[in-house]
């Protein structure tokens, strides 16, 4: 059943409003803006009443508070109002309501309000889905593409990304990074993980084929792959804000080849100058480039591969980054 904030400093209208619904939806009461924000924090509704007039936080402070917090914008919000002069209106709507209704408030309309934007959220939702969904495919067949042109790295874009995954769940789990680390950042992280290596486009086959080691002048055009994949997905994202994760994408390639110790490349960045992102990439991209065959070197044992992440420990690597990859790497051997 879905559930429904009703938001309205009048008892009587409230209950009348409860009254309404009952039955057909599981409805919350909030007295007040303060309270309806606190029980948001608890149990994300489906659909929003709110009032306008109200003492203390009125009912556009409370769409302002709602519209700020990126776990609650989405909600779909229909105000509740007397008479209503148009420049109100103009603002409710500005503000970001749906819809308006009316007081005294009539069952029947009542209801078909609710299931229009309830219907409305959800193709919302969907649609939204659904453009995710193709943006990340294509993002990592472009990927796989690059990937392919050395066929001896098959797959390390999407192992990556499911260690990328693991390690931060593992961080979110141990509380490592409180404020710079979320659910919705992790998801964002992961997403736009497959694109870091992107720059490797730029990278001639003569250097990315070499069986041997690279000499200083072939290394130093290797290098350049992090700087290019940076620049090409800070384009991308430019032609396309809304998809955030192309800003996660932008930071994971511009640094997962920076070091802790600042001996990284390409801009030499230290400690939590390093995005955190390209801080988790570093352990996945490393632990998946030894545990698999290069074209210059055959694969290291399991074992090996952990002793030489945990040898990085606040050298290469992030301490609290290898402390959760202690934790789970047994997982990512699975991983494949
Ligand atoms: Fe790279």
């Amino acid at each position: 059943m879905k559930q429904i904030l009703v938001v309205d400093d009048n008892l009587s209208s409230l209950k009348q409003i409860d009254a309404q619904l009952a039955g057909n939806y599981e409805v919350s009461l909030a007295k007040s803006g303060e309270s309806a924000l606190q029980i948001c924090a608890r149990q994300r509704p489906d659909l929003i009443l709110l009032d306008i007039e109200m003492s203390g936080m009125n009912g556009f402070e409370v769409m302002d508070k709602l519209r700020h917090n990126p776990a609650l914008s989405r909600i779909p919000v229909i105000f509740l109002t007397g008479n209503i002069d148009s420049e109100t209106e103009v603002k409710g709507l500005k503000s970001g309501a749906r819809d308006f209704i009316t007081k005294p408030i009539e069952k029947n309309i009542l209801i078909h309000r609710i299931e229009l934007h309830l219907r409305f959220s959800s193709y919302q939702v969907q649609l939204e889905y659904t453009v995710s969904s193709i943006s990340d495919s294509m993002a990592v067949a472009f990927a796989e593409l690059i990937e392919c042109r050395d066929e001896n790295t098959g797959g390390h874009v999407t192992r990556t990304s499911k260690y990328v995954e693991r390690l931060g769940r593992e961080l979110l789990k141990m509380g490592a990074f409180p404020g710079e680390l979320s659910e919705e950042g992790l998801e964002l992280i992961v997403r736009g993980s497959p694109l870091h290596d992107i720059g490797k486009i730029a990278v001639s086959d003569r250097i990315l084929l070499k069986p041997g080691k690279l000499d200083d002048a072939e290394f130093a055009a290797m290098k350049k792959h992090a700087a290019m994949g940076a620049e090409m997905l800070f384009h991308l994202h430019a032609r396309t804000p809304n998809q955030r994760y192309l800003q996660y994408a932008r930071m994971i390639a511009a640094s997962h080849h920076e070091k802790f110790n600042g001996q990284g490349y390409p801009a030499g960045l230290k400690g939590d100058d390093i995005p955190l992102s390209g801080r988790i990439m570093a352990v996945a991209d490393v632990y998946d480039a030894l545990s698999n065959d290069r074209v210059y070197r055959s694969r290291m044992s399991h074992d090996e591969v952990c002793r030489i992440i945990l040898e990085g420990k606040g050298s290469h690597f992030d301490p609290r980054v290898v402390e959760a990859f202690e934790v789970v790497h047994n997982d990512l051997e699975q991983i494949t």
